[in-house]
């Protein structure tokens, strides 16, 4: 299958998500995304350059970082699913209101109309807060599916919730048979 994995601006889980992309790519041919901020800032967690080189070798391929790249996913039908992780609490909020202004937005807007599936792995301190709404949103709209998720630090940071990255494979294989990954909400602590 050729799977589209996006990559957001939540840098404090990039090392897991590039475990998960490392077993998606044994298995199918990935087709990296980076958000703008994903491919451009710089942060305790390591350059933008340096994750662009690891996924470079995780995938093969050099990942597509403009809207102009990702727009063809849906006219060309290039993608069976898009991975969107991790998802940070701006990219629920843009999905949620079908904003399309990033490479990882323009990729979902684009692959959706295809009917096939989107599989989001959230990661955000206010996933409790002011991203539920758009969680609750895009779990009742058609071809999006979780991967399970948690509070991550519920004395410390009571909003943060986070997808436990080791079941996105997993999450995958079921999104493409139309399955939800059960149970959604995990406990992480
Ligand atoms: C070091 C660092 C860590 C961040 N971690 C997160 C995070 O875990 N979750 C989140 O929603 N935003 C996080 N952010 C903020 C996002 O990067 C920011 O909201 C950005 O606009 C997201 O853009 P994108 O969704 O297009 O990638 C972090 C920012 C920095 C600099």
């Amino acid at each position: 299958m050729n799977i589209g994995f996006a990559l957001c601006g939540s840098f404090c889980t990039f090392s897991k998500a590039f475990e998960a992309m490392k077993a998606v790519a044994s298995i199918h041919t990935v087709t990296p995304i980076f958000s703008f901020n994903a491919a451009g800032i710089d942060s305790r967690f390591g350059t933008a350059q340096e994750h662009l080189q690891q996924v470079r070798e995780l995938c093969g391929c050099e990942p597509l970082c403009t809207i102009e790249q990702v727009e063809p996913i849906g006219p060309k039908q290039l993608l069976d699913a898009l991975v969107i992780a991790p998802c940070t609490g701006n990219t629920l909020a843009k999905l949620a209101h079908s904003i399309a202004d990033t490479p990882v937005t323009m990729a979902a807007k684009s692959h959706l109309r295809n009917g096939r599936p989107v599989v989001i792995a959230v990661s955000t301190n206010d996933a409790l807060a002011g991203a539920a709404e758009n969680i609750g949103r895009l779990m009742g709209r058609k071809h999006y599916y979780f991967v399970p998720f948690g509070q991550d630090d519920p004395k410390e940071k009571p909003n943060s919730m986070v997808a436990d990255f080791s079941l996105l494979l997993p999450s995958l294989e079921a999104a493409l048979e139309g399955r939800q990954l059960q149970p959604i909400l995990i406990s992480r602590s």
